[in-house]
């Protein structure tokens, strides 16, 4: 628990920089990132392009694999998945584009752009540190509440509650937010050798209580709550998160 946003997000920086600092990557091994969207880790984004502009760190050898991404929202779309990482992080760090990676919303085959992907993170040794953040019924990705703990990276019809949080960001219109997405599974990330999940601000909270304080539950709602059977997942919260705990 720390105080607030930055506190949080400049916590999980220093903790991502260390970890990769102390990995040696080999090219069979390389580091794998996996990152999320969302306002949450964006303080994060920002600490950690201090520290590379610092020179205390690099993406030369780190890999990414991002979480999810909209159907069918073009690509250069101000509000894709993909514009947010290029604008908020990759185009200030040293990563080399080609290593990075985002699910293609606008794929003509959508669920061989799920499969490819999955076998992609595979062939490049698993996820090493999987990132996220959470929506306010306690979704990871875009894991709806009733995704299915084994599932894996597909199309994912988006929750009613998601839109209307979503529209925020399509000028307040809900006819505007993508209705579908194509999101990494509740198994693509507790496979992930470690989970670390940023969860701040108030309206966050009652998803964080149910999540840690209840037992696992995905039907009902609370799909973070499959990192109680992660065996090394890190929740980094600020004091407001902690209201219902
Ligand atoms: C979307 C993303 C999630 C993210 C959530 C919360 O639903 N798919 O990955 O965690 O938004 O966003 P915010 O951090 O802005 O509250």
């Amino acid at each position: 628990i720390r105080d607030d946003p930055l506190a949080v997000g400049d916590y999980i920086a220093n903790y991502i920089a260390k970890r990769i600092n102390d990995f040696e990557p080999t090219p069979e091994r390389p580091f794998v990132l996996g990152l999320p969207t969302g306002s949450s880790p964006i303080p994060t984004y920002k600490a950690l392009i201090k520290l590379v502009k610092d020179g205390k760190l690099s993406f030369k050898n780190v890999i990414t694999f991002n979480m999810d991404e909209y159907v069918g929202l073009p690509r250069d779309h101000s509000e894709s998945y993909h514009t947010f990482m290029f604008r908020e992080f990759f185009s200030h760090i040293d990563i080399p584009p080609s290593q990075v990676n985002i699910l293609n919303g606008n794929a003509e085959d959508l669920i061989g752009e799920c499969n490819k992907y999955e076998a992609r993170i595979k062939e490049v040794g698993g996820i090493e540190l999987f990132l996220g953040g959470i929506g306010e019924d306690g979704h990871i990705a875009f894991n709806e509440p009733g995704s299915s703990l084994a599932s894996r990276t597909r199309i994912k019809t988006l929750a009613f509650e998601t839109i209307l949080a979503n529209a925020r960001f399509f000028n307040n219109d809900i006819s505007q937010v993508p209705r579908m997405a194509l999101t990494v599974g509740v198994a693509t990330v507790l496979d992930s050798r470690e989970v670390v999940v940023v969860v701040t601000g108030q309206r966050k909270s009652l998803a964080l209580s149910k999540a840690i304080e209840e037992g696992v539950n995905h039907l009902a709602s609370w799909t973070l709550s499959a990192l109680q059977m992660h065996p090394w997942a890190l929740i980094v919260v600020d004091e407001d998160a902690t209201a219902e705990l």
